[in-house]
């Protein structure tokens, strides 16, 4: 599988300035090779979204679902409208929605069921707080998250893609040295029973992609702030690694 580039932009973007923003973008990486990137925009922005890349091979994914295909949820959003407005990918337990939203593990489970039930692919987040790290929980706190949220999930898990996302890491500028990412990822694999995608995520910018994508265990990103510019996502997409080696 190629190296994954996912720019979430959060809470960011109006439908105007995600045009802008998609549009300098492909101007600026022309035809992407060898790399699946994802563009990960506010739900109101996801038609003009999927409208500017139509011709390109970015594919589009969404920050959030609810677990139910429909009824009486105001103010959720349905997989199922997801994959009609062209969303291959869906984000399930951003840290902003375990702590700031107050999603549970369960909650997160049945979101990953039915993410797998309708057909999205979903880019699922753990990692621990900035306490639990300091506390050495870091693996209890990955263990439980993967446990809980995979439950009765069994064979079909490598059909999702994991994140490790450290939560002190996120909008920090503070990112997780590669040999910290490598030992979690290792660990992750480890409770996996097959072999599945684990991308890393937390202040990933230009200046430390090429140094995190060198590590044959990181097999791609999930950029937050330096999404947001076309240059920076631009020379991120285009990073220097392991993988560079493979490029056709
Ligand atoms: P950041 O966000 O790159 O701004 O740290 C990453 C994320 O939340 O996925």
């Amino acid at each position: 599988m190629d190296p994954i580039i996912a720019g979430n932009w959060k809470m960011n973007k109006d439908p105007a300035q995600s045009r802008s923003l998609v549009q300098n973008l492909l101007e600026l990486i022309g035809d992407v090779k060898n790399r699946e990137v994802i563009l990960i925009p506010p739900f109101t922005s996801l038609p003009i979204v999927a409208e500017v890349i139509r011709n390109s091979n970015l594919k589009l994914g969404a920050q959030n679902m609810y677990w139910e295909r429909s009824g009486a949820y105001t103010g959720e959003i349905s997989g199922l409208f997801l994959k009609s407005l062209g969303c291959d990918y869906v984000v399930i337990g951003h840290s902003e929605r375990r702590h700031i939203m107050g999603e549970t593990d369960e909650m997160l489970n049945k979101k990953l069921k039915t993410a797998l039930e309708i057909g999205l692919i979903a880019i699922f987040c753990v990692g621990e707080t900035e306490n639990e790290k300091e506390e050495g929980r870091t693996e209890q706190v990955i263990s439980r998250q993967l446990r809980q949220g995979l439950k009765d999930i069994g064979n079909e898990a490598h059909k999702i893609i994991f994140a490790y996302e450290p939560v002190w890491a996120i909008g920090t500028g503070k990112t997780a040295t590669p040999q910290q990412v490598v030992d979690v990822h290792k660990f992750i694999r480890a409770q996996l029973k097959k072999k599945s995608t684990i991308l890393y995520g937390g202040s990933v910018k230009p200046e430390n992609v090429d140094t995190l994508m060198h590590e044959q265990e990181i097999e791609g990103v999930l950029v937050g702030g330096a999404s947001l510019k076309p240059e920076s996502f631009a020379r991120i997409i285009k990073f220097a690694g392991h993988l560079t080696s493979t490029v056709k």
